[in-house]
C-alpha cells in the first residue's frame, strides 16, 4: 500500500509522523519474509489517535509492527500499511521497585537495564527476541518467567475506543501466550514491579537461561521462535521431532534440525512456503496424536 504520494500524507506529517516509503518487511522481520508498503513512524504518542482517525477516514488498511519477531507476512505488495513505535533511545527508567519502559524497547535490553539496577525476576526472558510491547501483546515467557506476572499498569492505544488508555494489572488477563488485549489494540508503555536482587545473582540466572537457549534453539537462524503453542500438558517440540519431521521442508522454510517446533528461513522462503509447512506439520500432528496445534506465530495476509 503505497500512500506517500497522496494527499494524506502532509497530514500525517503534521502529526508528527515519519514516512519511510516502500520498506520490505524482509529486513523488519525475524523470519526474514515479507513483502513491501510504506512504513509510518509514530513519532508522537499523543497523534496516534489523530492518525489512526485520518487513516480510517480514508479506507487506508493499516497493522501495527512491534519487534517483528513472532510474526509471519505475507509476499509481495502489501495492502496496508504497518505503522510503528521509533526505536531509538526508548524510555527506560526505574523507581524503586518499579520499572517503567516504552513498548519500543528491546526486551532483553529491558532485562538487562533493570538487572543493573538490582531488579530481578525476569532473568528467563533474556533472550526472547522482540519488543517490549510485542511480549506484552502475548504474554512472552520462557523458564517459568512470564512478562504478565510483574505487569501493574500498561498505557496502550486501544483500538475499540479509538483512544490512549491506562489500564491497571489487574484488568489485564495474562494467559499462556494469550493476553486480553485486543490484536490492533497498540502497545505504549508498561510499569512493571519486580523483586529486588543483586546484580550478580540476577547475571548468574540470566547465564543459566542463555545457556540453556543456546544449547536447544536454533538461535543463529532466522526464525520466529516456536512456530506452535504447546498443547496443554504436551510439547508441540516433542511430537514434531518424534514424527521424525525435523529437516522436513517446503522450499527453503525448514523444521530445524535443533528445536522441532523452529521453523526456519533456511535461505529465501516465502511466506507461502511458511504456510504450506506449517499446515503439512499441524496435519501429521493431527493424524497421529488426534491434537490440533495452535499457531503462536502471528499470520499476517493481505
Ligand atoms: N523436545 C524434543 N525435541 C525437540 C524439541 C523439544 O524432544 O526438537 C523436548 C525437550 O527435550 C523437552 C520438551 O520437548 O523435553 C520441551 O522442550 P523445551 O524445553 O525446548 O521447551 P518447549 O516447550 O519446546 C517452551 C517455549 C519456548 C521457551 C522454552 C523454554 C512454547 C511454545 N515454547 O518451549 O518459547 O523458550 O519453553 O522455557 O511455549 C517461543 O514461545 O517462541 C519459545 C521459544
Amino acid at each position: 500500500m503505497r500512500i506517500s504520494e497522496k494527499p494524506i500524507a502532509e497530514k500525517l506529517k503534521s502529526l508528527d509522523v515519519e514516512m519511510v516509503p516502500g520498506v520490505s518487511l524482509i529486513e523488519k522481520t525475524y523470519l526474514g519474509i515479507g513483502g513491501t508498503t510504506d512504513q509510518l513512524i509514530l513519532r508522537n504518542f499523543e497523534t496516534i489517535p489523530e492518525v489512526v482517525g485520518l487513516l480510517k477516514n480514508d479506507n487506508i488498511p493499516y497493522r501495527f509492527l512491534g519487534g517483528g519477531s513472532n510474526v509471519l507476512v505475507d509476499d509481495g505488495e502489501l495492502s496496508w500499511v504497518v505503522l510503528h513505535l521509533p526505536t531509538s533511545q526508548p524510555g527506560m527508567r526505574v523507581e524503586g521497585n518499579a520499572a517503567y519502559v516504552d513498548a519500543a524497547a528491546d526486551l532483553g535490553g529491558m532485562v538487562t537495564f533493570c538487572a543493573k539496577r538490582d531488579l530481578g525476576g525476569m532473568e528467563g526472558l533474556i533472550g526472547v527476541p522482540g519488543s517490549v510491547g510485542g511480549a506484552l501483546r502475548m504474554n512472552a515467557g520462557a523458564y517459568g518467567t512470564q512478562i504478565g506476572t510483574h505487569v501493574r499498569e500498561v498505557e496502550l492505544y486501544r483500538a475499540a475506543t479509538g483512544m490512549i488508555e491506562k489500564l491497571q494489572g489487574d484488568d489485564i488477563r495474562f494467559d499462556y501466550r494469550h493476553t486480553s488485549f485486543a490484536p490492533d489494540d497498540m502497545m505504549l508503555r508498561v510499569k512493571l514491579e519486580l523483586p529486588s536482587r543483586p546484580f550478580k545473582e540476577i547475571l548468574a540466572g540470566i547465564r543459566v537461561c542463555n545457556e540453556k537457549r543456546r544449547s536447544s534453539q536454533p538461535l543463529n537462524q532466522k526464525s520466529a521462535g516456536c512456530i506452535f503453542k504447546n498443547p496443554p500438558g504436551g510439547s508441540a517440540g516433542r511430537m514434531i521431532d518424534e514424527l521424525g519431521l525435523k529437516g522436513h521442508h517446503v522450499g527453503d522454510a525448514t523444521v530445524s534440525d535443533r528445536h522441532a517446533n523452529f521453523f526456519v528461513n533456511a535461505a529465501n522462503a516465502s511466506c507461502a512456503d511458511m504456510l504450506k509447512l506449517i499446515d503439512d506439520v499441524r496435519e501429521r500432528v493431527r493424524q497421529a496424536y488426534g491434537v490440533e496445534l495452535e499457531n503462536e506465530v502471528i499470520v499476517w495476509k493481505n
